[in-house]
């Protein structure tokens, strides 16, 4: 079965991307992504200099602008890309808007579910497309299994199950590690979000989640590698994230199974990649073209691209993601809580 999986861009409509925050994630996904795609990016801002050195030697980016308004202010850029840390990125989003343009923002949205309901209601109302940068949604893997789920290959959605195969142990020289519940807010964001995705149309009741350090874990690491994230469905289908977090493994990587009335997708994704459809007794693996790093940056951007020629709302819209972000705060609100479920209620989207 053949599934068109990779980013697409639209035939005729290469806009000017203007980038705000110019840090580690834009110069090892954004930039190069944007790259290989022949994207046009017209310049970045960062309110440090240091973080805008060399990017136009390196990623062909045309300009590196000395004030947020210089970038706002230029007339070819239309989209803006948001790149910064959440705290700030709610402000930055209500003035690209202002002036008229259409953004895509990183993840996780906003640090509240009012907020980000804001910027999406202001986007609506001046007619502009807001996205966020869910870029995992074009992971090859994840990607083919949205699209497998989508046609219905394996019925009704039971099930979702992530295993966390790896070690965190490089989180701990990082700004990461200081970053309020790291694990569900920053990493897992991308797994509740993926979840949901695979779960669409059902009705999620409650969250319980739990952090806790592992016993490998150095005294001076502050963020919890080891997670677990349970979400209840008003059906009985549920999503679990189980991060083990120190896992000594040559193959790391993010298994996950999907399983359907009809049939079960497995695979994993970012590290030791694949996907497979087990089906009526006969299993399907696909040949992977690309990576999360970069080609999810790829699609992200190119979904919103194409949402704007289309004149429709993209698939990875920041109204979409309202729920991603109320079910990621839950499991935040459960883990204070040593697991205790917090009911979700009605769906803010
Ligand atoms: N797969 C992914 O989608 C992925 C991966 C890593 C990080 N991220 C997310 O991307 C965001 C940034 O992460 P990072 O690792 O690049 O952080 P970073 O600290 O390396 O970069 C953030 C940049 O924003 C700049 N900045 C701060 N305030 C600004 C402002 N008002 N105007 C302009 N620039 C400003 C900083 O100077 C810095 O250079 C975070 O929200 C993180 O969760 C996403």
């Amino acid at each position: 079965m053949k599934v068109e999986y990779e980013p697409k861009f639209p035939a005729d409509y290469r806009p000017g991307i203007g980038i705000i925050g110019c840090g580690g994630i834009v110069k090892h996904a954004h930039l190069p992504a944007y790259n290989k795609h022949n994207l046009n990016v017209v310049g970045a801002y960062d309110v440090s200099e240091e973080a805008t050195r060399g990017v136009k030697e390196r990623f062909a980016v045309r300009n590196v602008f000395s004030s947020l308004n210089e970038l706002l202010e230029h007339p070819e850029i239309e989209v803006v890309d948001i790149a910064t840390h959440p705290a700030e990125r709610v402000e930055l989003i209500h003035r690209a808007l202002q002036a008229g343009k259409h953004v895509l923002a990183q993840k996780p949205l906003a640090l509240d579910v009012e907020s980000a309901r804001g910027v999406v209601e202001e986007a609506e109302r001046r007619g502009l497309r807001l996205a966020v940068n869910q870029n995992g949604r074009w992971s090859p893997p994840w990607r083919i299994a949205t699209l497998l789920v989508q046609q219905g290959e394996i019925g009704d959605v039971l099930a979702v199950t992530h295993l966390f195969d790896v070690h965190f142990g490089w989180v701990t020289e990082t700004k990461f590690d200081k970053v309020p519940h790291w694990n569900i807010y920053d990493y897992s964001v991308h797994w509740i979000d993926i979840s949901r995705c695979w779960l669409e149309r059902k009705t999620p009741t409650a969250v319980r989640a739990r952090e806790y350090h592992t016993p490998v874990q150095p005294p001076e690491s502050q963020a919890h590698w080891g997670m677990w994230t349970d979400i209840a469905y008003a059906d009985g289908s549920s999503a679990l994230i189980r991060s083990v977090g120190c896992a000594r493994t040559e193959t790391p990587g993010h298994p996950f199974w999907i399983h359907g009335s009809e049939g079960t997708i497995r695979g994993s994704a970012l590290g030791a990649d694949y996907v497979e459809l087990e089906k009526d007794g006969i299993t399907q693996r696909w040949h992977l073209r690309g990576a999360w790093y970069p080609d999810g940056f790829a699609g992200t951007m190119g979904e919103l691209l194409c949402a704007i020629s289309e004149d429709r709302e993209p698939y990875n819209s920041a109204r979409h993601n309202l729920l991603s972000l109320q079910l990621t705060l839950a499991a935040c609100r459960s883990s204070d809580q040593d697991g205790a479920p917090i009911p979700v209620g009605e769906n803010p989207s």
